[in-house]
This record gives structure tokens, C-alpha cells and sequence, in this order.
């Protein structure tokens, strides 16, 4: 029986089939570090792992055991595929069964930003709301506005959609290579085209290509009542220069999921009353964990059976 480690625990239903089929270990102690998954790709034929563990160049020194990974998200930039193709790993993935949750997350913060419910929330639960007000609170409108999108794979789009049909929005995007979409959608040729938007949402993919993609330059190229959104991966965004622009009022809020260093969130961007702060909640909702397990599992499966597992990415 080959041996498998899942590097956090998971459905149950996953973990259950996943016993049936391998010797498996469910890893306890959180995300691993650089030295726990060196030592893991010694010591197991196939790993689970996920977002925060450390896959990176070094790990795939040496004589090693484990030739499969099959990880747990549609993001792998905490895995070195190259590095893992040159040792011979395959790596997959699990797109698609998350892109309805990870939209939703981004209409969430768009929505919650926009009308102020992150400060509405507060006021309650303090006791300190005095009773209705005619200009308490008052957000800006979402219906009708203009949407840029950084990065329009299959996230952007759905969000686009949603934007477009949900909300009557307008929408521009901004993406590395042309693309075609089935919905009223206009390609800009720059980055500060897209961020023009009322609203901006990014939903690139991390690692090397896009970090610090959305610098203070690219801020500086936000309306002053513009509302920014990331539901990406933290690394993308220059997080000090949004803070910055926040802090200055130069833009007029953030809906964050992601974060640079997670889990630290600066303390500067906590104290900040105009963001709506979440822990990465994109794809966090019961069934689409759950699907998302089986798929990185099923990845695992195919390649016991010497197949490519349909989700390889490298
Ligand atoms: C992913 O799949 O990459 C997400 O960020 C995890 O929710």
C-alpha cells in the first residue's frame, strides 16, 4: 500500500476513501515548513498538501520518495512546479470546483465595502448604534457602477457575470493576453485602464509573474472614491502602498481576503475602519471543500494508475 500524506484535515468523507486506498497520515500541526516537507517528500510515495505549506526550490533536492502532489486549491504558488517537474514530481491542482465559491467571495467584499457593513457590524455588536439616521452610514451604490477586473481566468469571469447580470455593472478588464469572454466585457490594454473602475477586483493567480503587480503605481491610477478588492493571492498587491493609500484616503476602501504574510495582517490595516477584513475565505463553503478534496484526491488515484492526473499542471 502506498503510503500518503494529507497535510491538513479535510472532509471526512475524502480522508475515508483516501484510507481505504493508501496508508494514510493526516498531518496535525498546521501548515509545514520548508525542513517538514523536505522530510515529507522522503518519507511518503504521494502528499495532499495546501496553500501555506512550503513546496518551494529546495525541497526538491536530493533522492526523493514522494513523486506526486496533488495539491488542495487552484493556487500552487507555494509549490515550485519547475523544480518539482525537474525531480520528477507531478503536481496538480483542483480549478473549477471552487469558481462559484470564490466569486461569491468577491461580491461579498464588493457588496460589504461598498455599503459599510464590516462598520455597520461593529456599531451593533458595541451597542453603540443610536437608532436610524438619515446619514448614518452611508456607503456608495454598487448597481450600475464600472468593474475592472485584473486577471480574468475563470474567478474573473464568474465575477464579471455576476456584476454584469447581478448588478447591471459596466465591465472593463485587464489581462496579460487577449481574451474573448461570452458577456459584454471590454479587454483595456493597461493596468490603469482597469483600476480606473469604480470598482477593482483582482483575480490573478500568485507566484513570480504577478507579484507586486498592483504597486503604488498602479494605486495611484484608483479614483479617489474607487473601492479595491483582492481575492487573489496577497503577494500580488504591494500591501504597505495600499495601506498607504487607504490611510490618505487617496482611495475609498478595501475588501480584503488575501493577505502578504499570512495569517499576519498588519496591524496598521486591522485599525483601518474603511476595509472589510476576511481569512481567506474564497472557496470556504462546506460542498466546495468537499469537492475540492475529492479532486485532489481523484488527482492522486489516477497517477497510482500510471495515468497523467487530469488537473497536472506541470
Ligand atoms: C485556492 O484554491 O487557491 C484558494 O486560494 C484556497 O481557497
Amino acid at each position: 500500500m502506498k503510503t500518503l500524506l494529507i497535510t491538513r484535515d479535510i472532509a471526512a468523507p475524502v480522508v475515508a476513501q483516501a484510507r481505504a486506498l493508501f496508508d494514510v497520515t493526516v498531518h496535525a500541526g498546521g501548515a509545514l515548513d520548508g525542513a517538514t516537507a523536505a522530510q515529507a517528500m522522503r518519507d511518503y510515495d504521494a502528499i495532499l498538501p495546501t496553500l501555506g505549506d512550503d513546496f518551494s526550490a529546495e525541497v526538491f533536492d536530493g533522492d526523493l520518495r514522494c513523486k506526486m502532489l496533488g495539491n488542495f486549491g487552484v493556487g500552487y504558488n507555494h509549490i515550485d512546479v519547475a523544480a518539482a517537474r525537474d525531480a520528477g514530481v507531478t503536481v496538480s491542482n483542483t480549478p473549477d470546483v471552487l469558481t462559484d465559491a470564490t466569486a461569491d467571495i468577491g461580491l461579498t467584499l464588493i457588496l460589504a465595502t461598498a455599503r459599510r457593513a464590516g462598520e455597520g457590524e461593529r456599531m451593533v455588536r458595541s451597542g453603540e448604534w443610536g437608532g436610524f439616521g438619515p446619514k448614518n452610514l452611508l456607503g456608495t451604490h454598487v448597481t450600475g457602477k464600472t468593474v475592472g477586473i485584473i486577471g480574468m481566468g475563470r474567478i474573473g469571469q464568474a465575477i464579471a457575470h455576476r456584476c454584469h447580470f447581478g448588478f447591471g455593472m459596466e465591465v472593463v478588464f485587464f489581462n496579460r493576453s487577449p481574451k474573448s469572454v461570452e458577456m459584454p466585457a471590454q479587454q483595456v490594454d493597461t493596468l490603469a485602464e482597469a483600476m480606473a473602475a469604480d470598482f477593482v477586483v483582482v483575480t490573478t493567480p500568485g507566484g513570480a509573474e504577478t507579484t507586486k503587480l498592483i504597486d503604488a503605481t498602479a494605486i495611484a491610477a484608483m479614483k479617489s472614491n474607487g473601492i479595491f478588492v483582492n481575492i487573489s493571492r496577497g503577494e500580488v498587491v504591494d500591501e504597505a502602498a495600499l495601506i498607504d493609500a487607504l490611510e490618505r484616503g487617496a482611495i475609498a476602501g478595501a475588501g480584503l481576503d488575501v493577505y502578504e504574510n499570512e495569517p499576519a495582517v498588519p496591524a496598521r490595516l486591522r485599525a483601518l475602519e474603511n476595509c472589510v477584513l476576511l481569512p481567506h475565505l474564497g472557496s470556504a463553503t462546506a460542498e466546495t471543500r468537499q469537492a475540492m478534496g475529492q479532486m485532489a484526491l481523484d488527482n492522486i488515484i489516477a497517477w497510482t494508475r500510471g495515468e497523467i492526473p487530469q488537473q497536472a499542471v506541470n
